[in-house]
């Protein structure tokens, strides 16, 4: 396993995942971490990643002694680099120029880093790398050699093989450096001897013995939503714990066609996962009666939602046979753990509020269970596909907690969420049906509370207006609207309003976030 010190830099995440993606553990601590975890951790090398800081700055990070002190292989990525070289006496020059972007760095040395990883050769070999720094090493410390170079940055890369410390002035983890993986799997592979067995299959016999020690023969209660963290989770401790895992399906009235069923079928009929599927459709409906303010209508399905659960926890967890319910499971994600470990200032680690089904009473306490707390999403579908669940499920664009409660604009009513339902579904059919389902992030039909005069026949038809929603996106902050083919739009359109007498007009969103955001409330 590899140890990733974070020293703030906007690609630290990127690090963790190109390792994990070589086969590899790896964790990630904020450069504060206490020498007693450093030195537990078992780390077989050790990446130092950038920061936007200045080791001339009074309180720059420093690099910890017990990392030295682990007398492992180091790898030091620009901030990273000029700490390790700031350690041992080398020179590292301010500046306020930024160097970013594009360069070509080339090889001058012999290492066992880099030997033979080139993507061009002229007279010596040379890489395409990504560089984004101030601050560069002017002058590499004692034991160390310069084996690679750039124009403006005569110290791209130094090395004391000896040791085993390496120091990249560039960014491996971007894939606009070319040989980055490469590079990375070389380091963990060979410099360090980690073996490559991160893969989704001992993933999840590791998982499943951590959970079985933990949970003994107790009782697990799970919200089940039927995405793709609480699905694999599911999944999991089916495998782990079987009939001691309980989960609650909340049907809200509120969710795509069919939807409530998919997710019985998939878990409760072909896995045998126990289910509790709490019809509370009227439930919320009636308590979003008469709201149109997205806001409110937000806070009211959300309070609903912790009173149906409560409830539904309460009776489940008296336990049929004597045996109380002791753990809740949840889909924390690795994500959500460093970035709310970074707002703490890596002090505290809070569960993300979404993710937390936050707000349950007092009476009904539990301990935690979160086995996907240390895996990146993609990490996470691969889980879910080895566990057997559907591709469909496992690759479905995000759907908001709220559900079609932010898609139908202003009041809520069963009629619409009925009219709503069939557009959905049939974009979905046709988007799937031509591939663009997984060209576009996300992508849904919406009810606009606005009548519209159409001609069907010889009569006139006075019905509701459909909008259709297409972004891509890749970390849902920006989004564009999707360019789709006008020959799809007007399929979708067409079957929308052919299918759907309560329909007379389809309109296609074309904005962008921002200003616009995603979701039309
Ligand atoms: P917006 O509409 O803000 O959405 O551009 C960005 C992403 O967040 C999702 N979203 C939500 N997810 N509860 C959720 O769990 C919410 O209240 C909520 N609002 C928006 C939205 O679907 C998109 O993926």
């Amino acid at each position: 396993r590899i140890l990733i010190i974070d020293y703030g830099s906007q690609y630290s995440q990127l690090i963790a995942r190109r390792v994990r993606e070589a086969g590899v553990f790896c964790e990630m601590y904020p450069y504060d971490i206490d020498t007693s975890r450093i030195e537990e951790f078992g780390a077989k090398g050790v990446i130092l990643s950038g920061g936007p800081e200045s080791v001339h700055d009074e309180n720059s990070p420093k690099i910890n002694q017990a990392l030295f002190d682990l007398n492992v292989p180091i790898l030091g990525i620009c901030y990273g680099m000029q700490a390790m070289a700031d350690h041992f006496g080398g020179k590292v020059q301010a500046s306020d120029v930024h160097e970013f972007g594009a360069a070509t760095i080339e090889i001058t040395g012999s290492s066992t880093l880099l030997d033979g990883i080139e993507d061009e050769k002229q007279e010596n070999s040379r890489l395409h790398v990504w560089m984004s720094h101030g601050d560069k090493v002017v002058e590499a410390p004692q034991g160390f050699e310069v084996v690679a170079s750039t124009p403006s940055c005569p110290i791209a890369v130094m090395v004391n093989e000896d040791k085993k410390y390496y120091g990249l002035q560039f960014h491996p983890e971007v894939t606009h450096t070319l040989q980055g993986d490469v590079l990375l799997s070389r380091f963990v592979h060979q410099i360090c001897d980690c073996a490559g067995s991160w893969t989704p299959d001992n993933i999840i016999d590791m998982r499943v013995e951590q959970l079985k020690e933990q949970i003994g023969d107790k009782q697990v209660l799970l919200g089940l939503s039927g995405g793709v963290d609480s699905s694999v989770v599911a999944a999991l401790l089916h495998k782990a714990i079987g009939d001691q895992l309980t989960c609650v399906f909340v049907d809200n009235g509120l969710l795509r066609l069919h939807e409530g069923d998919q997710v019985m079928q998939v878990f409760a009929e072909n896995m045998g996962v126990k289910v509790v599927r709490v019809d509370a459709e009227d439930c919320f409906l009636t308590a979003l009666a008469g709201e149109s303010e997205p806001e409110a209508k937000r806070k009211i399905i959300g309070k609903t939602f912790i009173d149906v659960f409560s409830d539904a926890a309460r009776d489940i967890s008296q336990g049929s046979d004597g045996k109380p319910v002791e753990f809740l499971a949840q889909g924390t994600i690795y994500p959500d753990v460093i970035e709310s470990a970074k707002s703490h200032q890596g002090k505290a680690h809070v569960i993300k509020s979404h993710h937390n089904v936050g707000g349950l009473p007092d009476d009904l306490q539990f301990e935690l269970v979160e086995p996907l707390r240390d895996l990146f999403k993609d990490e996470v579908r691969k889980l879910g596909i080895a566990l057997g669940l559907p591709h469909k499920m496992i690759y479905r664009h995000p759907f908001p907690g709220p559900g079609l409660g932010v898609r139908i604009l202003g009041e809520v009513k069963k009629e619409y969420a009925d009219i709503l339902r069939q557009a959905d579904a049939i974009f979905m059919q046709e988007l799937e049906k031509s591939g663009w389902y997984e060209k576009t992030a996300q992508a849904f039909a919406v009810f606009t509370p606005v009548k519209s005069v159409g001609v069907v026949g010889d009569g006139r038809r006075y019905a509701w207006v459909i909008a259709l929603r297409a972004v891509e996106t890749i970390d849902f902050m920006t989004a564009r609207f999707a360019h789709l083919p006008y020959d799809l739009i007007e399929t979708v359109s067409n079957r929308i309003m052919n299918e759907i007498a309560d329909v007379s007009r389809v309109t296609y969103d074309v904005s962008s976030k921002p200003p616009a955001t995603i979701e039309w409330e």
